[in-house]
């Protein structure tokens, strides 16, 4: 069990985005009788508000957050207090215009939206670090603020910088990594295509160029861009906690397409945070959305975390916004307590009938509380309230994915041996082959320690460096099983290819080579002589000390081997030459977890989900419905939701979720 997340809240966090800026007296009246009737105990306050703290440059005005966090404070409800350095007021673009943001095409960003200035210009570090100061200095110990929410969503809309400024940084930056510009030349490979470079002055940012550009140069520039990101976090938090006692994060996004690279951001948070919107169309948005849970607790290193945000109902900025059907906000906010949760929040509060955002979802919708969402609401607040015991429970998983942004963003630069080598459809196969098995999943950075993991699965781990294969090879050495698929090892961390035949430093562990890549046809597929089906990718491997577990039956590869598994030290390691389809997937990995001796909770039924959290001497036990269909799961113990006692057996309901606590087991 760990101590209170968020010190001085005693529940499970349950609120959203609040922005009172603007509304009338009665409205933010109505807001605090709402939020008692909904149960809403922290609120995040500020976001977007610089222009109300700081009308003009240096000048504070704190009249309205004075009487924001006052209200909040007599109506017993929390605050989550950030920093608005996400939305510079106009002023400051005026008087800067330098600190705008220009993109890799050469387009200067407009200013009028929000985002950030450049990240690496002192003139927005400092105005951000000013306000974030200011904002401690005076709030810093109010009894009604919990938590710090530093900027929102770095990298997104904005990851990275072409500006001179920027140049200058990344200039120096390199500097520090490489020494000297020989030993710069030597790691991005610069005699290919004649780019030596011979002073630190010729070095520009990589800008759109005539066609592919130096895949070191980029992948630097996005490790530089990740840094100086981090460094515009580190400035603001720590002019907070010159003033402040209460922890402070922010809010990731750790299921992004392009994130930066969080597990060197998690050691810098006092908690992990992060959002999650559902790709709505998507039939398995809930797996999505377990994936993203799992992540972000394995950011958090298995302790509870905060989401930020996510939605009752629609968003505004997908193709097609559909609304959350009844009881999915319920069972959405419960699964992601399930996996370690302690606080879920929704942007946002009260729907705004004007700006970017008005089509979007919100606790209180534009049609009011006299609506099916702010009784879903509601209801979902009252539930939290009974789960108090919850609190500081641990989520457990035997098996750990590999998650290495870096490598994705090695991956998705130009050039690759085929369009469909797509690294995430990959994770995301072998994640809901698992969730649809019931084995609880963590993510884990390839160069940590994976002690303690029945099984590590790497699929398509593409840049490993050789601390991080030397670490793969270990864990199996020493009695750890892993799973690698095709794509893995291919470079180290300057993006080169070691030495000989691939999979470079998996080579030994694997007890294999691939002698070359053969990349299928768009929907083209391949049999395996198992019976089972591939698409995408084959390749030519040649067995060392492996043995073929299955072959391709037909393709590019016809006769080769498709499976292998190779027993290295102790452990064993296993080989996918292709991207098997769902039903291939689900057999490779029943027969890969029977002998790696984890155990899978396929008795639950399609579509119900069940995690344990473990707290002191006692098993929270989620069991969440997804499927139309009532089921039935064996438990002993109480329900904690309906208060009953629980003795053998429990209906889960279609749609519907049951807790319940039952004695640890052992
Ligand atoms: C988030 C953002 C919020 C709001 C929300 C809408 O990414 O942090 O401010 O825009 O999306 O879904």
């Amino acid at each position: 069990m760990d101590g209170p997340l968020i010190p001085g809240l005693e529940q499970i966090g349950f609120g959203g985005d609040y922005n009172p800026d603007g509304w009338p007296e009665h409205v933010l009246k109505e807001d605090m009788e709402l939020m008692r009737r909904a149960g809403v105990n922290l609120v995040t306050v500020g976001v977007f508000s610089w222009y109300a703290i700081e009308p003009r440059a240096g000048t504070y005005d704190f009249a309205w957050l004075d009487a924001t966090i006052e209200r909040l404070d007599k109506a017993g409800v929390g605050v989550c207090l950030a920093t608005p350095t996400a939305g510079p007021p106009a002023w400051f673009w005026r008087a800067n215009p330098d600190a705008r943001v220009l993109d890799r095409q050469g387009h200067t960003l407009g200013t009028a939206a929000r985002g950030i200035g450049c990240p690496s210009s002192a003139t927005y570090r400092d105005a951000a670090a000013r306000v974030a100061s200011a904002l401690a200095e005076r709030y810093g110990e109010h009894p009604a603020v919990k938590l710090w929410h530093v900027h929102n969503e770095y990298g997104v809309p904005v990851f990275d910088c072409y500006c001179a400024t920027s140049a200058a940084a990344f200039r120096t930056w390199l500097r520090a990594r490489y020494g000297t510009v020989a030993a710069l030349n030597r790691a991005w490979g610069t005699v290919f295509w004649g780019q030596r470079y011979s002073d630190w002055a010729e070095i520009e940012p990589p800008v759109r160029a005539a066609t592919a550009a130096n895949p070191t140069h980029q992948l630097d520039y996005q490790r530089f861009s990740n840094d100086e990101l981090l460094d515009c976090y580190r400035a603001e938090r720590d002019a907070i906690r010159a003033h402040s006692s209460r922890p402070v994060t922010t809010n990731l996004m750790t299921t992004n397409r392009q994130t930066p690279d969080y597990w060197a951001w998690a050691p810098e948070m006092d908690l992990i945070a992060n959002d999650h919107y559902l790709t709505a169309e998507r039939e398995d948005a809930h797996v999505d959305l377990a994936l993203s849970a799992d992540l972000t607790r394995s950011y958090a290193q298995g302790r509870p975390w905060v989401l930020m945000e996510h939605s009752t109902s629609a968003v505004n900025w997908q193709p097609r916004n559909l609304a959350k059907a009844p009881g999915e906000l319920r069972r959405n906010s419960l699964q992601h307590v399930a996996r370690g949760a302690d606080a879920t929040l929704f942007f946002q509060f009260r729907a705004h009938p004007f700006g970017a955002e008005k089509f979007h979802s919100a606790m209180v919708p534009q049609a009011g509380p006299d609506t099916r969402v702010f009784r879903e609401v509601s209801e979902l607040g009252a539930d939290l309230a009974l789960l108090r015991g919850v609190l500081g429970s641990r989520v457990r998983a035997e098996v750990a994915i590999l998650w290495d942004p870096p490598s994705f963003w090695a991956q998705d630069l130009e050039w690759r041996p085929s369009v469909d080598l797509d690294h995430r459809a990959q994770i995301e196969a072998h994640y809901r082959a698992l969730w649809d098995r019931n084995v609880t999943v963590a993510f884990a950075h390839p160069a940590a320690s994976l002690d303690g993991y029945r099984l590590v699965i790497a699929p398509a781990s593409y840049l490993l460096s050789a601390a991080a294969a030397s670490n793969l090879s270990r864990y199996v050495s020493e009695g750890g099983n892993l799973l690698v698929s095709y794509f893995s090892g291919i470079v180290n961390e300057c993006e080169h290819m070691p030495d000989g035949p691939m999979p470079g430093q998996l080579r030994e562990v694997l007890g294999l080579t691939v002698e070359e890549f053969l990349p299928l046809r768009a929907g083209q597929l391949v049999r395996l002589g198992g019976g089972g089906l591939g698409s995408r990718w084959a390749e030519h491997v040649e067995l060392g000390a492996a043995t073929c577990l299955d072959t391709f039956a037909d393709g590019p590869a016809s006769g080769r081997p498709a499976v292998a598994v190779h027993a290295f030290g102790s452990g064993r390691a296993w080989y996918l030459a292709t991207s098997p389809d769902a039903a291939t997937l689900a057999g490779l990995l029943a027969s890969v977890l029977a002998t790696s001796g984890v155990s899978a909770d396929v008795e639950a039924g399609e579509g119900l989900e069940h995690v344990v959290r473990r707290g002191d001497g006692q098993d929270f036990h989620f069991w969440i419905n997804h499927s139309g269909v009532d089921r039935e799961v064996g438990a002993v113990g109480r329900e904690l939701l309906s208060g009953t006692p629980v003795a053998g057996s429990i209906t889960v309901p279609a749609g519907d979720v049951r807790i319940v606590s039952t004695v640890a087991a052992g």
